[in-house]
């Protein structure tokens, strides 16, 4: 897929740490279709470590794939928005604390202000929704963002509607289909797969 040479991505991880592989691989993929990736990481993502994997250890391979260094505190993130810096903004995972924020309108994390700042020139933001409680307390802030002005959500599903009724996880694989629709002002369908 060549459609996204030279597509400059905002790539920004929260801290679902259960996801952190299949998204990290993901951005290898984007790469590898020609993209250029900002990565950004909220401050839980970068400096917790967790029974999924060391910080030091996923802030060393995601600078490598991208060949720059994360954007992870507030002053880094904000000439995001004056200088225009990405056609494409994606926060994949995206948690529920920060699904929380962006819906109303929190921006304390590097994460949120990233959105803010890239939202502010109307451009697209792609939300990767990975949290336990999407179809709980995270279901007013998802609907909220779904009817919201240049934000669109990469397709998801219920991981485990047995044991974890309420969880929803994005389909990390289908991250650039998403991105072109959203570069095109479009939702790709189907949204719930
Ligand atoms: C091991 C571990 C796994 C977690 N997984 C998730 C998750 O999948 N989804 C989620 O919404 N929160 C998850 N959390 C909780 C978030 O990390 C927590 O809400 C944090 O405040 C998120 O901050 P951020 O959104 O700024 O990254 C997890 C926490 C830990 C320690």
């Amino acid at each position: 897929m060549e459609e996204l040479k030279g597509i400059k991505i905002g790539y920004a991880l929260c801290g679902s740490f259960c996801t952190f592989r299949q998204s990290i691989d993901e951005m290898r993929e984007l790469v590898a279709m020609g993209a250029e990736l900002v990565p950004i990481m909220s401050a839980n993502a970068y400096t917790l470590d967790t029974r999924f994997g060391k910080a030091a250890d996923f802030i060393r391979e995601i600078e490598d794939i991208c060949g720059r260094s994360i954007i992870h505190t507030i002053p880094q993130a904000e000439p995001i928005g004056p200088q225009k810096l990405l056609d494409v903004l994606v926060i994949s995972p995206c948690t529920g604390n920060t699904l929380a924020k962006l819906a109303s309108g929190v921006t304390d994390t590097a994460v949120a202000l990233a959105a803010k700042a890239h939202l502010r020139n109307a451009r697209p933001l792609v939300l990767g929704v990975s949290t336990n409680d999407a179809l709980a307390t995270a279901s007013k802030n998802i609907g909220l963002l779904m009817n919201s002005k240049h934000i669109y959500f990469i397709p998801m599903s219920q991981d485990d509607p047995v044991k974890k009724p309420n969880s929803v996880v994005v389909h990390f694989d289908k991250t650039p289909e998403a991105i072109q629709c959203a570069l095109a002002g479009q939702q790709v369908q189907p949204l719930y797969v």
